[in-house]
């Protein structure tokens, strides 16, 4: 903390290598180490200000997804930092409790920065008047699990995919915070999973080896109103849910994902991934636990809107080839929204290979999914939004941020192939 107040923090993007496999250096990304970087930590209505270094051969920029913030903060393509240079963006942390991230964001090659290893949670707190009872001691009943899939030859990371794989990358191995076949221990009877899908195109559907139920208490953008008890939990790449799962003393249980049947045909299916199941992470449960508070009835307030009262109603039409009919072109700004307003954008994936939909600055409220009420999952704060082929999703979003007609925000497919393949556009909030 800085003589104004303000939380610094330093971030160093910087090359490395790490023995994923034992014997087998593998080179890699990461910041202040040598893969991922680390959790990064503040508080609602605290000033922040992360101090940048590139020391990489090449360009990137650093993004905070899921963050509100000023567009030139943002560290999307436009702020992009040469190698040797800094960039310390500065921001005053201006939403509730909720397990962001951050990643580059460089035009045409995010795919490959983030498979290299360059990403890092990032977790605001808010004021406890309720989510008080939620497991909170970090890395002890509170815990990061950043889920990655993988694929070596030999010692190398392999990130190559065939033509038929039209979602992009898909490793044969899952790996939690950078480690293979992970474990955590758990002496608490609950403990709560910040899971983040930091892959690049796998969707994963997350359960419990022996199908126990958990309570999902938080999506993208914060804490839902209430726990939802589920026993399956679905994120595509960029989404994030945290979960509190009850343990008894002594045992084991996995988190796995199951194969699942979201994404149209058959063909998809097998291609995106959908038949594939890994172990996540094992849970170990001492012998004794620790009792832990029942989980609160009612967590909080959403901040999203309604909708109701929107402004405008934009539609956009995903496609791999580019959303609206338009590959991403850093020069055109796509949308123009005014500041302080509401608005509607209904999204539909009109193509059949799987998409999803994000959208920086803000969170929103996923009012429909093809014209119904949302399921359980959905009911939260998004930022993210899984859509697969003719899936029509309507979210409502408020624009609230200081206006700067000249530095655009991105929406984007977060498939970081679609991203760089140019399903990505721009809005400037005038
Ligand atoms: Cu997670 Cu535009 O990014
Ligand atoms: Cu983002
Ligand atoms: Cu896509």
């Amino acid at each position: 903390v800085d003589k104004d107040g303000t939380r610094v923090f330093d971030l160093r993007m910087q090359s490395g290598h790490k023995e994923f496999n034992k014997g087998r250096r593998t080179p890699t990304w990461g910041f202040n180490g040598d893969y991922l970087g680390p959790t990064l930590r503040a508080e609602r209505g605290e000033k922040v200000k992360v101090r940048i270094a590139n020391r990489l051969k090449e360009a990137s920029t650093v993004h905070w997804h899921g963050m509100h913030l000023p567009a030139r903060m943002d560290g999307g393509p436009h702020q992009m930092v040469e190698p040797g240079d800094t960039w310390s963006p500065r921001w005053k942390i201006d939403q509730p409790a909720s397990t962001l991230w951050y990643h580059p964001h460089p035009h045409g090659a995010t795919e490959k920065h983030v498979q290299r290893g360059l990403a890092g949670m990032f977790l605001v707190d808010d004021k406890p008047s309720s989510g008080l009872e939620l497991p909170k001691k970090y890395g002890v009943d509170d815990v990061p699990v950043i889920v990655q899939d993988v694929k070596f030859d030999g010692a190398d990371f392999d990130h190559g995919h065939g033509f038929m794989q039209s979602t992009g990358f898909l490793g044969d191995r899952t790996m939690v915070n950078g480690t293979m076949k992970p474990y955590q221990e758990v002496g608490d009877e609950l403990v709560r999973l910040r899971l983040l899908n930091a892959s690049t195109a796998r969707i994963y559907d997350f359960g419990l080896s022996d199908d126990r139920e958990f309570a999902l208490v938080g999506t993208d953008g914060g804490l839902l109103e209430s726990p939802a008890r589920m026993n399956r939990i679905q994120l595509s790449p960029g989404e994030r849910a945290e979960i509190v799962v009850r343990m008894k003393p002594g045992e084991k249980t996995v988190l796995r994902s199951y194969s699942h049947d979201t994404y149209g045909d058959a063909w998809q299916q097998r291609f995106s991934g959908g038949d594939d199941s890994f172990d996540i992470l094992q849970l170990r449960a001492a012998d004794k636990l620790r009792p832990s508070p029942e989980i609160p009835g009612e967590l909080g307030e959403l901040e999203v809107p309604h909708g109701k009262d929107s402004a405008r109603e934009r539609f956009f039409e995903l496609r791999t080839s580019g959303i609206n009919g338009r590959a991403m072109d850093m020069s055109r700004v796509d949308e123009t929204v005014t500041r302080g307003t509401t608005e509607t954008w209904t999204v539909r994936n009109e193509d059949g290979v799987p998409h999803n939909f994000h959208v920086h600055d803000v969170q929103f409220r996923v009012l429909e999914v093809n014209g119904r009420r949302p399921p359980a999952e959905l009911r939260g704060a998004k930022d993210t939004v899984f859509v697969p082929g003719g899936t029509t999703v309507k979210l409502a979003m408020r624009f609230d941020g200081p206006a700067d007609p000249d530095t655009p925000y991105m929406y984007h497919c977060h498939l970081l192939f679609h991203e760089d393949g140019g399903m990505m556009g721009q809005f400037v909030v005038v």
